[in-house]
C-alpha cells in the first residue's frame, strides 16, 4: 500500500511514522508513506495557501489551485483508489471503515486547516470524508496519523500472532473482553480461575460471555448494528 498525506505541516506527521509498528510496517516495505508539502505547491512569492472567504466571515480557506496542482501531480504518476479529506464534517472513523481503506492500493489523504478547503477541492476529488470524532482538532494532520495508524496495522504481515488485529475491540461488533497478566493474585485481587484452568475451550466461552456484558453494558449501539 502506498499513502500521499498532502498537509501544510509535514512536520507534525513525522514522529507517528518513526517508532513501533508504523515503523516497522515501513522498513518492511509492506506500506510507503510520503508527505507533501502544500507550500511545495503554493502560488506567487508568498508560499500562500489560504485566502479569505468569499461572501465575508472569519477564518481563512484553503485555495483550490495548490491542492489541484499537488493532486493532479499525483494522479499523473499513478492511479489512485481514493483521495480522502480529514474533517470535522465527515463520516465518523470506525473499524469496518478502517478494514475497507486498507485493502486499497494507492490512497491520497488531505489534511485540512483553517476553515477548511474550497469546497470546489471536495467537489472536484475528494471521494471520501472522514472525521475522527464529534470535536474539532486545529487542523487534521493528528486526525491523518490515527487513521494510517488504524489502516497500516491491518496490513497483511504488520502485526505478529500476539497482536493480530482479529481479535481486537470493534473487530466483530464487540469490545475486547478483560485481560490479565502476571501475578495471578495482586493485592487481594484475583484473576478469574477459569484463565488459569488450561481449559481453552471454556476460557474461548467465558471471553465470549465476557465481551458480550461489556459491549452491552457499554455500546449497546453496536450490537443493534
Ligand atoms: N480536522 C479538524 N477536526 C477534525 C476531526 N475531528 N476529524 C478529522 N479531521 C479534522
Amino acid at each position: 500500500m502506498r499513502i500521499d498525506i498532502i498537509t501544510v505541516l509535514p512536520e507534525l506527521l513525522k514522529s507517528p511514522f518513526e517508532a513501533s509498528i508504523l515503523k516497522r510496517a515501513i522498513e518492511k516495505g509492506l506500506v510507503e508513506v510520503h508527505l507533501h508539502n502544500l507550500r511545495d505547491y503554493s502560488i506567487g512569492n508568498y508560499k500562500q495557501v489560504d485566502d479569505y472567504q468569499f461572501g465575508g466571515g472569519a477564518g481563512m480557506v484553503m485555495m483550490v489551485e495548490p491542492i489541484d496542482k499537488c493532486i493532479s501531480q499525483l494522479k499523473s504518476e499513478r492511479e489512485y483508489d481514493e483521495v480522502i479529506y480529514m474533517t470535522p464534517d465527515g463520516n465518523t472513523l470506525n473499524q469496518g471503515m478502517a478494514n475497507e481503506i486498507s485493502m486499497k492500493k494507492n490512497i491520497i489523504v488531505l489534511c485540512g486547516h483553517y476553515k477548511g478547503v474550497d469546497q470546489r477541492v471536495r467537489d472536484m476529488f475528494i471521494t471520501r470524508e472522514i472525521s475522527i470524532g464529534d470535536y474539532v482538532l486545529s487542523g487534521g494532520e493528528l486526525a491523518a496519523a490515527i487513521l494510517c495508524d488504524a489502516v497500516i496495522r491491518l496490513l497483511p504481515g504488520v502485526l505478529n500472532d500476539e497482536t493480530s488485529a482479529l481479535t481486537d475491540t470493534f473487530q466483530d461488533n464487540l469490545l475486547a473482553p478483560p485481560v490479565y497478566t502476571r501475578p495471578s493474585e495482586y493485592k487481594g485481587m484475583e484473576v478469574p480461575k477459569i484463565l488459569l484452568s488450561g481449559n481453552f475451550p471454556e476460557i474461548e466461552k467465558w471471553r465470549e460471555q465476557k465481551a458480550l456484558e461489556r459491549t452491552k453494558q457499554r455500546r449497546p449501539d453496536l450490537l443493534e448494528e
